[in-house]
């Protein structure tokens, strides 16, 4: 297939693409490259740096889907500047859909977010529940959903809502619940929980880009929203599993963030996607590449960081 990735050099992306080129596909990469460019050269990779708020750039001549990544991607970047997050992460997704559809592209695919449940005491959040989205990043999110549905008649989409992800990336992120209590564990020997009694929903990155891949595969036979997380543990869970890992202390601290839920994916489930990897194997996978002097801790897998050492 030729497919369009937009946002392919983030965290996510990044590994996507190499899978996508793995698969045979050909892949058009569209990257503002707020986090730099860790893809490797490939024949049937082309890669433009190119903010998405301005559509008419990106080239969707010939394009058989899209995977719209390009997002603000977490609150605290959202609340810095929200109206880059508002211009970028709806406005951006409503005229990028728009002109898909004057392209006749077949297949929109979009990576909402688990966060837009909001705070939920449900057992079992599945998609029909109410949003009640917290933060700007969350609100986004939430409209641009709604901005997708409402093409629902002239395009397929899927709109996966992902749990908080983990395991490593060549652009990896360090500012996601079990990477960032793995690292704290490798360069402190202690981990901080704030608050710790939080449940949240996670998702190995390996996963994540197999849900990618279903729908890719799957494509216009199963349009409509999906949650897409599969252990839904404690903060302080976490923590624990990465002390079995490695010797460390773990200091609680009061918490901020208030958000607590437990994503139900028996949707996602139903239609034949199974979980291979686990929030153990994403931590073993840090210390591997940690230990392999691969990874390191730095500014630039912390997006709040580097959005504000850009002034955005
Ligand atoms: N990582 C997670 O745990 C998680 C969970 C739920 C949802 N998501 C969503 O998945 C998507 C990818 O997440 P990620 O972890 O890879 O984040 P990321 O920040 O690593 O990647 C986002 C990429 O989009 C690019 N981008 C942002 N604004 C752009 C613009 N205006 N024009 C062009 N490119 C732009 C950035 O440069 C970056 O490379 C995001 O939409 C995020 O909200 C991620």
């Amino acid at each position: 297939m030729n497919i369009l990735l937009l946002g392919g050099c983030g965290y996510i992306g990044t590994a996507l693409t190499q899978i996508l080129l793995d698969e045979g596909h050909v892949v058009t990469v569209v990257d503002i490259m707020w986090f730099g460019n860790y893809l490797s050269k490939h024949k049937n990779l082309l890669v433009i740096k190119e903010d998405i708020r301005n559509p008419e750039k990106i080239p969707m001549d010939n394009i058989d889907a899209i995977i719209h990544l390009a997002n603000v991607a977490n609150d605290p970047c959202g609340e810095l500047n929200s109206k880059v997050a508002w211009e970028v992460n709806v406005l951006s997704t409503m005229r990028l859909v728009e002109r898909a559809v004057q392209h006749k592209v077949k297949q929109f695919i979009f990576a909402s977010s688990g966060s837009v449940y909001g705070l939920k005491d449900e057992p079992d959040v599945t998609e029909e529940l109410s949003l009640v989205p917290i933060s700007d990043y969350n609100k986004t999110k939430m409209i641009s959903e709604r901005v997708l549905m409402s093409y629902q008649d002239n395009i397929c989409s899927q709109i996966v809502r992902p749990a908080t992800v983990c395991g490593y990336s060549p652009r990896m992120r360090l500012d996601l619940s079990v990477n960032m209590l793995t690292m704290q564990a490798l360069v402190n020997g202690k981990i901080t929980v704030l608050g710790g009694n939080q449940t949240r929903p996670n998702i190995h990155l390996k996963d994540m880009i197999r849900v990618y891949l279903h729908f890719l595969k799957n494509g216009t036979k199963l349009s409509g929203v999906y949650n897409a997380g599969f252990e839904n543990i404690s903060i302080i869970d976490i923590a624990n599993k990465v002390a079995g890992h490695i010797p460390a202390k773990i200091i609680i601290s009061e918490s901020n963030d208030p958000r607590s839920y437990r994503l139900c994916s028996r949707k996602l489930l139903d239609t034949g996607f199974k979980p291979e990897y686990c929030v153990d194997d994403a931590i073993k996978e840090i210390i591997g590449q940690f230990k392999s002097g691969k990874l390191k801790d730095e500014d630039n897998c912390y997006n709040i960081r580097t959005m504000k050492n850009l002034k955005l």
